[in-house]
């Protein structure tokens, strides 16, 4: 079948290849992005970063690649199944892994959906069981303390526009 003198084996081509390039930018596996401290040390570990088991100096998700990979199939059945419904991420940071989910909706064509980007936008709350029972697990935990996990709401939306991938389908809560 033919679209616009592009064949859709050539779209389904491009898309994927699109796709993979978006991914290695969020990751830094593309640009070998070191590590940071206090998480992991100031090297490229590909192994590492694979696994989404360290904090990127400059990439704009932790998560690692094989969890990106696996958010693409997800995000790939629900488009390719038609399932109704938004897309949105609780807990962005940087933001990688939501600019993925808008990418593919972008590569696929998607002009319904919306991606909902929800955070604090100033990191960790410090445990809290009076309030929250479950935190009593967390009791001591300094994640609250690091600087690395505070992103702004203003630095996510740059990274949103840095990948072109900023319209008003993409909601801040
Ligand atoms: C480990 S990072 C998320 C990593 C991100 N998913 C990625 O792709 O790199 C945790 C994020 O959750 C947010 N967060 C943690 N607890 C929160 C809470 N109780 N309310 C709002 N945001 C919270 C932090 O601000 C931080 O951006």
């Amino acid at each position: 079948m033919e679209t616009q003198g592009i064949f859709m084996s050539d779209m389904s081509r491009i898309r994927s290849r699109y796709l993979n390039l978006l991914e290695t930018a969020l990751v830094g596996t593309l640009y070998g992005d070191p590590g940071s401290q206090p998480w992991s040390s100031r090297e490229f570990h590909p192994d590492k970063r694979a696994l989404g088991r360290d904090w990127p100096a400059l990439a704009q998700t932790m998560i690692g690649s094989i969890r990106m990979r696996s958010l693409r199939h997800m995000c790939e059945t629900v488009l390719l199944d038609d399932i109704p419904g938004d897309f949105i991420e609780t807990g962005v940071w940087r933001g990688g892994a939501c600019i993925y989910m808008k990418g593919i909706l972008e590569a696929h064509g998607d002009t319904r959906r919306c991606l909902f980007v929800a955070d604090s936008f100033q990191g960790l709350p410090p445990p809290n069981a009076a309030i929250y029972a479950a935190d009593a697990a967390d009791a001591g935990d300094r994640h609250h303390t690091f600087e690395q996990l505070k992103v702004s709401r203003k630095e996510v939306e740059n990274n949103f526009k840095k990948y072109g991938l900023l319209d008003d389908r993409v909601v801040f809560l």
